[in-house]
């Protein structure tokens, strides 16, 4: 029986890159130094994150609860991935914190396109989820007016004001078709528009993988946490080309019976899933079948 592993399962190069950065900064801390927090948490996985609090990484969710730290315990503060916004930088330095920036640099491109953009003096318009983090982050880098457009009837309701310009740019895990088709709704309406597409691809080709890998399988395993709705978005790919797929969290709810016909074990994994859950199921499956 074969097992393969996605090429692209678990984190993206941005996440993982984030991860790093806080290990990294345990390892290189000394040992009276000031406490190491991530502001939210660096990932959605809460394998990782009681793994950071076991070795005195702390979370803070907000810029109140950084003010609240007494002055003395005004350590490391570790940006994640999806970028923060610009006041937040200052006010945490401002505050006494060293931040270190663990953006994603394909975010951190959006953050320097929107900066340039409206300080020449375009509406920035970001097309993405309301209320999504990164979206919030991105909108924080504008010098001015940004509107947010997460849907085709939105695009279609959109008036800017008379004679505004406007520059699009996208949310990085919006889907690019999505995004395409609201950037030529804004176009045909005639506004005064520079667009640039900032969609990541590493999200879609996860999703290929998974769904090619699904369609050669016997059975596929999509690791990840209950609550991550990309794992569940991977899930229902590989449903839908191999019935015999089991959603898992850790290999704890791996209960398979495999029977002698299988010939193909499929393993893929949502953008959070830390490698060592990987390799854990990966080993499992390849030694006891
Ligand atoms: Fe990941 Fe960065 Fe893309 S965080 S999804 S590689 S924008």
């Amino acid at each position: 029986m074969e097992v393969i592993l996605a090429e692209h399962a678990g984190f993206c190069f941005g996440v993982q890159r984030a991860v790093d950065t806080v290990y990294e900064k345990i390892r290189s801390r000394g040992k009276d130094e000031p406490p190491i927090y991530t502001f939210g948490s660096i990932i959605h996985n809460e394998e990782v994150v009681s793994d950071l609090q076991r070795r005195g990484v702390n979370v803070l969710s907000s810029l109140a609860e950084a003010e609240q730290i007494p002055k003395e315990g005004r350590g490391t503060v570790i940006i994640r991935s999806h970028g923060v916004e610009r006041s937040v930088f200052e006010r945490l330095k401002e505050l006494g914190y060293q931040v270190t920036d663990a953006t994603c640099p394909f975010v951190k491109r959006i953050h320097d396109i929107v900066e340039r953009e409206s300080a020449a003096g375009k509406s920035i318009v970001i097309v993405g989820d309301q209320g999504h983090p990164e979206v919030e982050a991105t909108r924080g880098w504008s010098h001015t007016k940004t509107y947010i457009i997460g849907s085709l009837e939105e695009a279609e309701k959109f008036m800017p004001g008379e004679g505004e310009e406007l520059y699009i740019v996208s949310q990085t895990t919006f889907n690019y078709k999505k995004f395409q088709d609201v950037v030529e709704i804004l176009l045909k309406k005639g506004y005064n528009v520079g667009v640039v597409n900032t969609v990541c691809n590493a999200t879609e080709v996860r999703q290929t993988e998974a769904g090619e890998l699904a369609a050669r399988a016997d059975v596929m395993i999509v690791i990840g946490g209950n609550h991550s709705s990309n794992t569940r978005k991977l899930y229902e790919i590989c449903r839908q080309e191999c019935e015999a797929t089991y959603h898992i969290r850790t290999l704890d709810d791996l209960h398979l019976q495999l029977p002698e016909t299988v010939r193909l074990v499929g393993i893929t994994a949502g953008a959070s899933t830390p490698n060592n859950i990987i390799e854990e199921v990966q080993n499992y499956v390849r030694i006891n079948f």
